[in-house]
């Protein structure tokens, strides 16, 4: 993909982290954005000096604002990659408000808030690729308020995918399955159920977040 350029929202995550990696190697010019700092620069570093910027899904004019930093940075922009996100278990009644709108703002409003500051500045034959789970097809006890968030993602995705046909940029929702990597051990609150292993992370980013960028480059606009 030479001459592609892309942003990743989650460069400092495991999912996003592999897929600026991946991208990287496949010729394409990458910006990255993520919360940790250190961790941000560290990764910047590592795949070239690439440009990065750091945002809190809190500050959602700041999510926003960061494809429009990428397209200037880049000198354009095709691919919005998003991956943030974070879990959270525990019975309904037992998720503290606090809890609920942490869920609510990093696993939805950050990420809607993204894509809306994306779609103007992506070319027309671009894409933002939204990494959501398996989960808003098969919710879990002890999850309600992680999936409803995840959700509420899905269906406002399915909705911008509708509004944009026809209009260019295509939205590809990706429904991740479970990997190894621990992401429901960094819960902010409660703790996972048993789980069985999950996939290996690399060969599903490979599949369900590079793949489709490739894809719709092959088919171009
Ligand atoms: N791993 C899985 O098994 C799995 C399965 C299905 C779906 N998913 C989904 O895939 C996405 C990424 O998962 P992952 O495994 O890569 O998780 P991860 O390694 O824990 O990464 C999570 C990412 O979200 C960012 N983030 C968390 N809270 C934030 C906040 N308040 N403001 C800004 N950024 C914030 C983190 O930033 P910092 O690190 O900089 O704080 C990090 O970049 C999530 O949406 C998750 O729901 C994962």
């Amino acid at each position: 993909m030479p001459g592609h350029k892309a942003l990743v929202v989650g460069a400092t995550g495991m999912i996003g982290g592999l897929a600026a990696h991946m991208l990287v190697r496949a010729g394409v010019s990458v910006a990255l954005a993520g919360r940790d700092a250190q961790l941000l620069a560290e990764r910047s570093k590592l795949l070239g000096d690439r440009p990065y910027r750091t945002f809190d899904a809190y500050d959602l004019d700041g999510c926003a604002a960061l494809a429009p930093w990428a397209a200037t940075a880049l000198g354009g922009l095709d691919t919005t990659v998003v991956a943030i996100g974070v879990a959270g278990f525990g019975l309904a009644e037992e998720v503290t408000d606090t809890a609920a709108e942490h869920l609510m703002t990093v696993n939805a409003l950050a990420p809607m808030a993204v894509v809306r500051g994306a779609l103007p500045v992506l070319e027309p034959a671009g894409a933002v690729v939204v990494v959501t789970g398996r989960i808003v097809d098969r919710p879990m006890r002890g999850t309600a308020d992680y999936t409803a968030a995840k959700t509420a993602l899905a269906a406002w995705l399915d909705v911008v995918r509708r509004e944009r046909r026809g209009r260019g940029v295509s939205v590809v929702h990706v429904r991740m399955p479970h990997l190894d990597g621990g992401f429901a051990d960094r819960a902010v609150t409660g703790g996972p159920p048993p789980m069985p292993p999950g996939l290996d992370p690399a060969r599903a980013v490979e599949e369900y977040v590079i793949g489709p960028i490739a894809e719709g480059r092959r088919r171009g606009p």
